[in-house]
Formats: structure tokens, sequence, C-alpha cells
């Protein structure tokens, strides 16, 4: 009977092979008591749409999606969260049987993992971006509901961070900057540039941290990021994005089964097999 049969969803990239998220949806699942299969999809990089119309013809539910295939996923959805909206892309779809719906758990990951995991409120605070590529654009809107006293976004292309700050100019109080002109300290300084895929510092001013100063990096890895060490060399706390990715998970399984999971004893587990 397909009523026997657990619900099936996918993580869709290009490359795939790395994904931590199978292992994270599983431990979600048995926590839950969630009969769910979710498995890897390698879509070809001209066959996204063609990739998803063929799981959703074998009855799956929902799909994460990651690297290059987020906007063409915000274009393929019939209906946005307002969350997708703003970011212009997306990370989680749901199969419905009228509509595709698409959403964007990346924002409330990151901001969930600053929070809760790591105990800071960002209301108040002063809050500097680096970057104005996807990852960037994803969390302003969740980063400016926290009510933060400033969210400057920096980038090495200005126009880039220029126009997003132009974007959300209503919905709080965020201005653009070039690296070489950050001229304060921060309470947070979140990376969402991608130059620690390649081992590479985003020429900011040391004078950006302080012993107070929460260092956040979107990328995560066995060892902390050039990014990380350089903060930390100026007595700053740095954290990587590990909580983020499962914080973004449980946003995505929230949406699919309606259950939240706990994510530290997931978050501790991942942390262990890095
Ligand atoms: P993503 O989807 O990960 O955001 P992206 O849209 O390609 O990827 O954006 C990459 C971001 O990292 C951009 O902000 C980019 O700066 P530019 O807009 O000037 O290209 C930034 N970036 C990449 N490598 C960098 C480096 N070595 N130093 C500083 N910024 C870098």
């Amino acid at each position: 009977m397909a009523a026997n049969l657990p619900e099936r969803y996918v993580v869709i990239g290009n490359p795939i092979a790395h994904s931590r998220s199978p292992d994270i949806h599983a431990q979600f699942a048995r926590q839950c008591s969630q009969p769910i299969d979710y498995q890897r999809l390698l879509a070809p990089l001209d066959g996204f749409a063609a990739a998803v119309a063929e799981f959703i013809g074998q009855g799956g539910r929902g799909a994460n999606v990651t690297v290059p295939f987020k906007l063409e996923a915000h274009a393929l959805a019939t209906r946005l969260t307002p969350r997708a909206q703003a970011a212009g892309a997306v990370n989680t779809l749901r199969f419905d049987q009228t509509e595709i719906l698409g959403d964007n758990t990346d924002g409330a990951g990151l901001v969930a993992d600053i929070e809760r995991n790591a105990g800071v409120a960002i209301a108040d605070k002063t809050v500097l971006l680096l970057g104005a590529g996807g990852a960037a654009r994803g969390v302003v809107l969740p980063l400016l509901a926290c009510g933060p006293a400033q969210l400057v976004i920096a980038n090495r292309t200005r126009s880039k961070a220029a126009e997003i700050a132009t974007h959300f100019g209503a919905d709080g109080p965020v201005t653009a900057s070039e690296f070489a002109h950050l001229a304060q300290r921060f309470d947070i300084v979140i990376n969402a540039t991608s130059a620690s895929l390649a081992s590479q510092l985003p020429p900011i001013p040391a004078s950006v941290f302080d012993h107070a100063t929460l260092a956040y990096d979107m990328m995560y890895g066995a060892q902390p990021t050039v990014f990380m060490q350089f903060a930390t060399a100026q007595g700053a706390t740095a954290r990587d994005g590990l909580g983020m990715l499962v914080e973004q998970a449980a946003e995505s399984f929230f949406l699919w089964r309606g259950v939240r999971p706990d994510t530290g004893a997931v978050l501790a587990d991942l942390r262990r097999a890095l």
C-alpha cells in the first residue's frame, strides 16, 4: 500500500555528493518519528526543471535546492513565501496537490544559530555583512527582522552591496560600504562571501573586530576558515556555519512535516563527524 511507504524528499544540486542534508534529515526523521526517505539527487546543469518534474512524477513531496539551482527553483515555484520572495532565491520546495511552494530557510537558519545556539541577540546590535551575492542577499531580511541597530553590507564590488541596501532600505537601517572604508567595530560580523572556499580573506580592517565581536562564517569545515582565524587573532569569538546548515534544514523539515526537530544533538553529531 502506498500509504505505508515513506514520503520522499531529495536535496538537488550539482555537485551533490558532498551534501550532509540526507544525514541531517535522517536524524530529524528518527527523532520525530516521521517516516520519510531523503536522498541526494544530482541534476544535470541544464536539467534542473526536468529533474524536479521527474521527481514529482515519482511521488516526491519536497526538495532542498543547493548550488547552482537556487535561482531556477525560485523561477519554478508557483507560489513563494515572503522570505523567498525577498531573498530572490529558493532552497526549499514543497510539492502540494495544486502548487509548488518555494521557501528560503537560509536566513532563518542563520538567525536561529546566532541567537539560540550562540546565544547572541541581534536586536540593537551593530551588524556587518560581508558579500553581496546570493548567500548575503538571502539573509538580509531575516537579519533586519531581528531589529539590529545598524546593518552594513560591504562587498568587493560596492555597487552590488549598494543595490541590496537600496532594495531593503524600507525594511530597516541598512547601508552599503567598501571593505577599505569600514571604520568602526561591530558586534556581529558575518562572512557571506565565497572567499573562504578559496582560503581567502575579504580585505577588511582588523578594527571591525574586538573581544566582544561574534565573527560568523557561513562556511564550515574541519578547520577554522581564514576569516575565523583572522577574527580570533583580534580577540573575537568565531563560529562557523555548521549550525546554520542544521537550522536551515530544521526549518525545511518544519515546512514539510509540521514538526520542529531538536537540532542540538544533530549539530553535535555532525561536528564530531567533520
Ligand atoms: P553565493 O551564492 O555564495 O553568494 P555569489 O553569488 O557568486 O555566491 O557571490 C559571491 C560573493 O563572494 C560576492 O559577494 C563576491 O564579491 P563580488 O561581488 O565582488 O564578486 C564575494 N567574493 C568571492 N571571492 C571573494 C574574495 N576573494 N574576496 C572578497 N569577496 C569575495
